[in-house]
């Protein structure tokens, strides 16, 4: 089958992206004129072409076809888990956390957890992420040992926040299972050679899966990161990497108008450079895709929020991501949307299809002002008020965009993963900065490292205690 077939041939289940009201013909003064959409076209075509060239060491990129040959000992893994454990726990942070969280909350049923798994077939779905003391202690608190399958997860093999995490959860188990069987508990996701996990794997035969060379947090959705998680909660992986793989065949398109994430990345960067939008706030109008926009938020913030030193002065690059949540938000953010600063570009992200459909019933019919309610359901009302947000903000003049999505399910979510990952490289291109790398999270986890006494961050402490002994003055 070649490329154009295989694109062409699922468009019912493509996601599709409207862009209109980005547009000054739609929006006005605030909105990007068809001029500048014109001139940016040459650079447009260049980071195309930039990206295309780099996709060898865009690893990320590749994951639907290099990750196929891991499929079947991923499932296996995952049959395993859901045989053995009534609770499987995710350790990590970062990308290691909010891809998994973001696949369950959109894919599997909305109370998973409280369903149980006479139910669902499957365990019962922790993602650790954050260190806070008594989440950690609520965790211990639900789960019985005997039944729960952990998964470190970290490509460094060396966050302070998923070592301590694992260092909580290995105690416990040894002094429960003792040595031999750690491995029936404790799985491991981390790179081939790097890192500390490695040793302790090896130590403890426990079993590992590899984040694979150039494939960064961020950007590791698609790899045994995400997918082992996804499987154990019963999720199609293989239809999620199917998804992916249409939405990099689609932007492999030439002509630039057809690229969705280079026209996107496109918008999103003449919107920061000629309109002033230093925010993008990502509004998903279904509860499934509300952890999207956490994901989401990550990708953009960390892979374009650079400094670059040029002809002596420092630019600084980057659009501060805002999730919000329809209709949740309308409530809370929309006034903000429609009447504040044109400082901020709105994508809305709907649903055509939902899953389930209710029905709102007839009750109050003899009250006109409540009854014209009844006999539409909640997915016309969800929907209805997409577009009347949609309406409010473009009246006002704020440049927006909308991505629809047929439907959520496996194979519309691997084509957004993808989208909103291309889109980043693009912009990444686009602005002439390296998007694949964290120096400013490298230097947090330093200082981390230093103020817990790592051996080798001596100096790092006393730049610290350096900086602290200055602070004091201004402390009330
Ligand atoms: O995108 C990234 O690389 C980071 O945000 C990481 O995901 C995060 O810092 C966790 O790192 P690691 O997987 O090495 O524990």
């Amino acid at each position: 089958m070649n490329e154009k077939t295989k694109c062409a041939e699922s468009s019912a289940l493509r996601i599709r992206i409207d862009y209109n009201n980005m547009l000054s013909t739609v929006v006005g003064e605030h909105g990007i004129s068809p001029a500048e959409l014109e001139a940016m076209h040459e650079r447009l075509a260049s980071a195309r072409d930039a990206v295309d060239a780099k996709r060898d060491s865009m690893r990320w990129r590749d994951l639907y076809i290099t990750e196929r040959a891991n499929l079947s000992a991923i499932l296996e893994m995952a049959e395993f888990v859901r045989y053995r454990a009534e609770n499987f726990v995710v350790l990590g942070i970062g990308g290691s956390a909010l891809g998994p969280i973001a696949v369950q909350q959109a894919i599997a049923h909305l109370h998973h957890n409280d369903l149980g798994k006479a139910v669902t077939g499957c365990p019962r779905i922790f993602v650790e992420d954050n260190i806070d003391p008594e989440r950690m202690a609520a965790l211990l608190d639900v789960i019985d040992l005997d039944k729960t399958v952990f998964n470190v997860i970290t490509k460094s093999g060396s966050t302070s926040e998923t070592m301590a995490q694992l260092l909580i959860a290995t105690k416990l188990l040894l002094d429960r299972f003792g040595e031999k069987d750690l491995r029936e508990h404790l799985i491991v996701t981390t790179d081939k050679e790097k890192g500390n996990l490695v040793g302790i794997a090896k130590k403890y035969d426990l079993h590992t899966f590899v984040v694979p060379d150039g494939v960064g947090g961020r950007f590791s959705e698609l790899c045994p990161v995400g997918l082992l998680p996804a499987a154990v909660a019963g999720i199609d992986i293989s239809a999620m990497l199917d998804g992916a793989e249409l939405m990099d065949c689609i932007c492999t398109n030439a002509e630039v108008e057809k690229n969705p994430a280079l026209m996107l990345a496109g918008l999103e960067v003449l919107a920061m450079e000629k309109h002033g939008a230093n925010i993008g706030v990502l509004m998903p109008y279904a509860d499934s895709l509300k952890y999207i926009a956490d994901w989401y938020a990550q990708l953009w913030a960390e892979s374009l929020g650079k400094k670059k030193l040029e002809g002596g002065r420092m630019l600084r690059f980057g659009q501060t991501p805002v999730k919000s949540l329809g209709v949740t938000d309308q409530h809370s953010q929309v006034q903000l949307y429609t009447d504040g600063p044109f400082d901020k570009t709105i994508t809305f992200i709907g649903v055509e299809r939902f899953r389930r459909t209710v029905e709102i019933p007839h009750v109050f019919d003899d009250i006109p002002a409540v009854s014209f309610l009844s006999g539409h359901t909640l997915n016309e009302l969800i929907n209805a008020e997409r577009i009347a947000t949609e309406h409010a903000v473009t009246a006002s003049g704020h440049m927006n965009k909308t991505i629809l999505l047929p439907e959520v399910n496996e194979f519309t979510l691997g084509q957004l993963l993808m989208l909103f990952e291309l889109q980043t490289a693009y912009a990444g291109e686009l602005l002439g900065i390296d998007a694949f790398d964290q120096p400013g999270v490298e230097e947090g986890k330093n200082a981390t490292y230093a103020l817990l006494g790592k051996p080798g961050y001596e100096d790092k402490l006393k730049e610290l205690q350096g900086r602290s002994a200055k602070n004091d003055k201004y402390v009330i």
